[in-house]
């Protein structure tokens, strides 16, 4: 059974490049992206290390811990780790478990038989601090993921949690955001004192609420 929104992260301990991570332990009241990759030493994945190093300050800003995994040994992911450095021109500064035993990639289910009995597909599971899943990707070996596109989820997720709006269609932090409909218009009136629109009565729209 796969694993689906709503549902309580897998709890693990596993072995990575900052030593042993109990999971829940180390998510701590963090939010958390949990990634795989397919393999080291591959090029694909070596940019994508890249950008999400390159990204951490974003991602601490938002309380969000990243940890990335592959299932090779400890010992390839150091020696990856300078190549990464190298090529990408920033070190990689968050853990990348070494699951070499498949446990945890088994565990998510980032082993897509039918597409590789080896390797992991590119998996991205986005973990509130109730440990509770949030948003669950599923890209093949051969498309890079797009990282602004897991941050801009990681803002939609973190405002709707705070206010009873949800966003619309290409939403990004700043933009007007859409009233719940479970919101009458005499609450909206009192929630939302910038204002709002009424396109249609389940369509409203109103300023994003903590900017
Ligand atoms: C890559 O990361 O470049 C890659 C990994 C597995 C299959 C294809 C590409």
């Amino acid at each position: 059974m796969s694993i689906q929104l709503g549902d309580i992260a897998p709890d693990f301990v596993q072995a990575s490049t900052e030593g042993e991570i109990k999971f829940h332990n180390w998510l701590g009241d963090s939010w958390g992206v949990l990634f795989s990759h397919p393999k080291n030493f591959t090029p694909v994945c070596t940019t994508e290390l890249g950008a999400a190093a390159k990204m951490k300050p974003e991602f601490d800003k938002r309380n969000v811990k990243v940890l990335g995994l592959s299932v090779d040994p400890l010992k390839d992911h150091e020696a990856w780790s300078k190549d990464i450095e190298e090529t990408q021109g920033v070190k990689l500064n968050f853990p990348l478990l070494a699951d070499a035993d498949k446990k945890v990639s088994n565990l998510y289910g980032m082993i897509h038989p039918n597409a590789s009995d080896t390797m992991t597909v590119r998996s991205v599971f986005i973990i509130g601090p109730d440990k509770k899943v949030k948003l669950t990707l599923t890209y093949p070996a051969s498309t890079g993921r797009n990282f602004d596109e897991i941050l801009r989820v990681i803002d939609s997720l973190q405002l709707t949690a705070k206010h009873k709006v949800a966003t619309p269609v290409n939403w990004k932090d700043g933009q007007d955001c859409i009233i719940v409909p479970a919101v009458t218009d005499d609450e909206a009136t009192k929630l939302f004192p910038k204002g709002f629109k009424k396109l249609k009565p389940y369509l409203r729209t109103t300023p994003q609420p903590n900017k």
